[in-house]
């Protein structure tokens, strides 16, 4: 029998070729394919393969509806963004940067999994068990039936989970286990393939939630093949800068529930806490009555957040205007500034401009664009805008104010925190209906806006 022939894949995003290239013709990175072995298929490996759904097909209507009930993690804001809790035989993928709090949160998970539920088995392929113990000491993890297992081989794994028999498995981390089916490192992109597939088959099997660790590269994608993220029900992204106390998880994909959710946590010196309130965290330091300070109402999710958007505007030095936008996309931030300019009359040709959202959030929605416009001209007037007015709207390259998606809950979560004012599109007024105690005040385009909030 000739010997299988390798088979090159690419270390960033799998892709396959028959022979070495320098650059992946897929994601066009450099020197990336790696030699692997072609996985051997034996004429009879059907009898071998698992099984999803016991191999036939069945008509729709015979389908019974389950309603997926949730098993709660114990940790608020982690079942929030889970859509509810774990449900039984899902696999959940949690991504991140390194140090960013995933083993953290997941021993935190575990531990309170393991009192409510039934017994976790936390695998780390990362640390020893002393580590994780050492860990689970400062968290204050009690006498739960919570079992370590420091083990790398995908197939011992298995068999230690059917020993034990364990209502919830984690792995930390994907990239560090491997299978003894393949011959590459533990880490390559067909090791992670099919260490990923090896779990999923486990999970539905034994309908066993299963959550896994996934590192990031330097541009914030998962690592390893996109087939990871195809293969989980769920992709949840750890973000949050290491200079800020809070930390965001985000799930960017959920069979079973909204995707874009998010939860929020402080980072103290017990362990993450959920944040049950994240608009009173990230408005705590608000300056009031200061010029080029505006609060936004952003949604996130099903979720809605208020965020401060600062804007500093000053004369530029050398006759080159500098335009610096944290928090928020910079050419939405030149879209705007050449808004203002043309429809509003603002001149800021000679002005630098540094925007910021205070406190480290970073938001993509349209819906911004009004609280960016309200701080710049704010600063730039250098008059405050009252500081319990609250401020939302996406801007048209007309200057006009278009209605956004989900006014009402962004105004019902205004009210809560004792807004008084709302500036919104003219468009959201009608199906947004005012709360006791909130004005509402409808605008049409950018120049209503500057002249109802200033
Ligand atoms: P860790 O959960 O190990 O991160 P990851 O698994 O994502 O790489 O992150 C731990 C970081 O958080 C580390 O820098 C120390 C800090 N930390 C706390 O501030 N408080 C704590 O209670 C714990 C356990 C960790
Ligand atoms: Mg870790």
């Amino acid at each position: 029998m000739k010997p299988p022939k390798p088979i090159y894949s690419c270390q960033q995003c799998g892709a396959q070729s028959p022979k070495w290239l320098g650059r992946c013709p897929e994601c066009g990175a450099w020197n990336s394919f790696v030699e692997e072995a072609a996985p051997r298929v034996a004429p009879d490996a059907r009898g071998a393969a698992p099984v999803l759904g016991g191999g036939q097909a069945h008509r729709y209507a015979d389908v019974d509806t389950v309603i997926a009930e949730r098993l709660g993690t114990g940790v608020s804001e982690f079942d929030r963004v889970l859509g509810g809790g774990l449900v039984p035989g899902s696999l959940v993928l949690l991504g991140g940067e390194p140090g960013i709090g995933k083993s953290t949160l997941l021993l935190q998970a575990a531990a309170h999994f393991a009192s409510s539920v039934g017994p976790v088995l936390y695998c780390s392929g990362e640390e020893s068990e002393h580590q994780i113990k050492l860990r689970g000491e400062r968290l204050g993890v009690g006498r739960v039936p919570l079992y370590l297992l420091a083990e790398t081989c995908v197939e011992r794994l298995q068999d230690e989970v059917a020993r034990l028999k364990p209502a919830l498995l984690i792995v930390d981390s994907i990239q560090t286990v491997f299978s003894l089916k393949l011959p590459s490192a533990p880490g390559s992109v067909g090791q992670v393939r099919q260490a990923a597939t090896d779990l999923l088959f486990g999970a539905k099997g034994r309908n066993l939630p299963t959550i896994l660790v996934g590192h990031v590269t330097k541009d914030g994608s998962l690592a390893g093949p996109k087939v990871l993220e195809h293969v989980v029900d769920t992709v949840l992204y750890f973000e949050g800068g290491q200079q800020h106390a809070h930390r965001v998880v985000r799930a960017v994909k959920n069979r079973f529930g909204a995707a874009n959710e998010l939860g929020v946590f402080e980072m103290t010196g017990a362990g993450l806490r959920p944040v049950a309130n994240p608009s009173a965290l990230f408005l705590a330091e608000r300056p009031k009555n200061v010029p080029g300070s505006s609060v936004l109402c952003t949604v996130e999710g099903s979720r809605p957040i208020l965020v401060e958007v600062q804007a500093l505007v000053g004369t530029a030095t050398f006759g080159n205007a500098r335009r610096t936008a944290s928090g928020l996309d910079h050419n939405r931030l030149a879209l705007l500034l050449a808004v203002l300019d043309k429809r509003a009359g603002l001149n800021l040709s000679t002005d630098d401009v540094y925007v910021n959202v205070a406190g480290g959030v970073t938001i993509d929605e349209p819906a911004a664009d009004l609280a960016v416009v309200a701080a710049v001209a704010s600063s730039l007037r250098n008059r405050a805008i009252a500081s319990d007015v609250v401020v939302f709207g996406e801007v048209g390259l007309a200057g006009e104010v278009r209605a956004t998606a989900q006014a009402p809950l962004r105004v019902r979560e205004a009210a809560q925190l004792g807004f008084t004012r709302c500036v919104l599109p003219d468009g959201n007024v009608p199906p947004a209906e005012a709360p006791p105690g909130v004005q509402l005040v409808g605008v049409r385009t950018v120049g209503e806006a500057l002249d109802a909030l200033m």
